[in-house]
């Protein structure tokens, strides 16, 4: 699929089949992800597949941004220690984040060349993902991304608010 199509076709999925997702397709997203680039090259950022059906049951129990039925999911998730011994706070603080969204944006692109959906999800507890994946406190958690198959007969996505798509010519206000 021509890149441009993925970026078009991709939307907050919220409605899946009632199937799982290969694990091969799983780790080929993670793949995606770890495409992105990372600040100065510092490598801070774990991926996690988590395909284990009572894992996303407890997940859903925790984050209630995981309004779906989705069967897997992927977490992008940084190693603060990593980053800040590489990069110092810029790294700890920002770098690492703005890399988390690119990477979960990668293998959201991927995800639709392969006929799947995701969601991007951050409201969830920290605490609380933290305990059903065993994640100590020197990483942070920085993006849940559903994913499954998405379901042939689910709602219309919803329409984007106005003002999100504005792009200015060389300076600010400056509107092409
Ligand atoms: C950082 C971030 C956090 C998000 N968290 C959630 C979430 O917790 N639950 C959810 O259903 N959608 C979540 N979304 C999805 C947005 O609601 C969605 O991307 C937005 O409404 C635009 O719709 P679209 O992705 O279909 O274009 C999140 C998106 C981003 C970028």
């Amino acid at each position: 699929m021509n890149v441009f199509d993925a970026i078009r076709k991709r939307v907050a999925v919220r409605h899946y089949e009632d199937k799982p997702v290969e694990r091969d397709k799983l780790l080929q997203l993670a793949w995606a992800a770890h495409k992105a680039p990372t600040g100065g090259n510092t490598p801070y950022r774990r991926v996690m597949v988590i395909d284990d059906p009572d894992t996303i049951d407890m997940i859903r129990k925790i984050a209630p941004g995981f309004l779906s039925n989705a069967p897997a999911a992927l977490l992008i998730y940084t190693d603060l220690e990593v980053a800040e011994h590489g990069l110092g706070r810029l790294g700890r603080d920002v770098c690492s984040l703005i890399d988390s969204g690119a990477a979960a944006e990668n293998a959201a692109i991927a995800a639709v060349a392969m006929g799947l959906g995701t969601c991007f999800t951050k409201s969830y507890s920290e605490v609380g993902i933290r305990k059903v994946l065993d994640i100590p406190d020197t990483f942070r958690t920085d993006v849940l991304l559903q994913v499954g198959y998405p379901a042939k007969d689910r709602p219309k996505p919803l329409k984007r608010r106005e003002g999100g798509s504005i792009t200015y010519l060389n300076r600010h206000g400056v509107e092409l």
